[in-house]
């Protein structure tokens, strides 16, 4: 196993102060007033933080690749990089360096989530509130799997308090046929756009990650009609009327693979594929409704874009694990139910892994979160790591906890 140490180099150049992170609003920053961005300086070298320490970052020069990329590649780093899913969301109302970056504030003063998530300026905002306060090794565009739905002749909203909504749930062969190919140029040409400034703002500091959703997922939206407990309705499909669902998953793989290589010709680094759902298929199923539609995805996106990182993530996958590197994706993002030592060798040494620390762990006490990110790195070994949670962050989590996982993942050694 690999031995790593806490290290805090002292670079020169800029220091950023975290402001406390629990902070209650000054006047000047109320919710009735505008939301400014604060200046990104370039070539930080040293982040003092107010919790203590100094944390060290990523040597950056004009040339260097991101960190994130070189690791997935195999490339020696110093220590893994460090980014969490839903970095950008609920549980952030921080102030920094007098700039507020709420998202909470953001949500207050643009209730809609469409707008939120297909509104070039806000989408660069609030993409970039986690980069300003905790520097991540990777940053994630701000939109959601759904948001091509509306492109493909499948209106949805996403109503605050229930989660996703669709209007016109499909269930027929005619429903099917009314699905639209998607043209990402054409219906979320908001997407290019913010890819593109944020490409910009985060320089090669980080790698700009895009993201969608996996057939199989969005297909149990669009069948369901929302969120679901027992996926009833989808299986229905899937296990009486398989031609249909067929034909669904067809149009979405096709469309999806599109939306990879239009993310990625517009900035995108690495692109994660979230395949949530899939796991609520048994592994014959799997094999069936997920799998050739995730590979065809891979293959036609390595045909045009053989270099760009594809990660893939299914939240409870510890059945499936075998079966995930057969998609032909260079990363696998584990969720926390599979022991980081035994996923790595379930997976084999080829492909890079990601994770997989239990979101719930940000609730725990700073020196837990220390002692189970040094267990997680151990586990993982030197090489083709990232490190990042098992699934999203949990709306109510500690900002200054989450500010302490990137300092002491940014502080690491190999
Ligand atoms: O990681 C990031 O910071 C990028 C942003 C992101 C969002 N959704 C923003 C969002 C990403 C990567 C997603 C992916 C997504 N969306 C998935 C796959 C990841 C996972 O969680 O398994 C899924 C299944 C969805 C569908 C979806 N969108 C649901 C179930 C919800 C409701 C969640 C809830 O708790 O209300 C959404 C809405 C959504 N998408 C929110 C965010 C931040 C919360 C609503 C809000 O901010 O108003």
């Amino acid at each position: 196993m690999s031995s790593f140490k806490c290290c805090c180099m002292n670079m020169n150049t800029s220091v950023y102060s975290l402001s406390p992170l629990s902070v209650s609003l000054p006047p000047s920053t109320s919710s009735s007033s505008s939301v400014r961005f604060a200046p990104l300086p370039r070539s930080s070298t040293r982040i003092n933080s107010s919790l203590g320490g100094t944390m060290a970052e990523p040597k950056a020069t004009s040339t260097a690749e991101p960190l994130l990329l070189n690791a997935v590649r195999g490339v020696d780093v110093e220590r893994p990089p460090v980014w969490l899913m839903r970095q950008a969301g609920r549980y952030m109302k921080a102030v920094f360096l007098g700039f507020l970056v709420s998202y909470q504030i953001i949500c207050e003063k643009y209730p809609s989530f469409r707008e939120r998530s297909e509104n070039v300026d806000l989408v660069v905002e609030i993409s970039l509130q986690p980069w300003k306060v905790f520097k991540p090794d990777g940053v994630i565009l701000f939109s959601d799997i759904l948001t091509p739905l509306s492109g493909m002749n499948i209106p949805f909203d996403i109503v605050k308090g229930k989660g996703p909504v669709i209007f016109d749930p499909l269930h027929t062969a005619v429903d099917v046929d009314q699905v639209r190919e998607f043209s990402p140029e054409e219906s979320v040409p908001y997407v290019g756009e913010a890819l593109k400034i944020l490409r910009k703002e985060v320089d090669r500091e980080a790698a700009l990650l895009g993201f969608v959703g996996a057939p199989f997922t969005l297909a149990s939206y669009v069948v369901e009609g929302g969120s679901s407990k027992h996926f009833s309705k989808i299986k229905r499909l899937a296990f009486s009327q398989p031609n249909i669902l067929h034909a669904l998953l067809q149009k979405f793989t096709t469309s999806m693979a599109k939306y990879i290589q239009y993310q990625a010709d517009c900035g995108a680094q690495a692109v994660q594929i979230f395949d949530s759902w899939a796991t609520e298929l048994s592994p014959v199923d799997f094999e069936e409704f997920s799998l050739p539609y995730l590979k065809q995805i891979v293959d036609i996106v390595k045909q045009t874009h053989p270099n760009l990182p594809l990660i893939l993530y299914a939240s409870g996958s510890g059945g499936l694990l075998e079966r995930l590197p057969l998609t032909g994706v260079d990363v696998v993002s584990l969720d926390w139910t599979v022991d980081m030592a035994e996923g790595r060798r379930r997976l084999g040494p080829n492909i890079a892994v990601q994770g997989n620390i239990d979101p719930g762990v940000l609730f725990g006490s700073k020196d837990f979160i220390t002692n189970r990110i040094k267990d997680t790195v151990r586990k993982a070994g030197k090489v083709k790591h990232i490190l990042n949670l098992g699934h999203g962050i949990v709306v109510g989590t500690p900002e200054e906890n989450v500010a302490h996982f990137f300092e002491v993942a940014k502080g690491l050694r190999y």
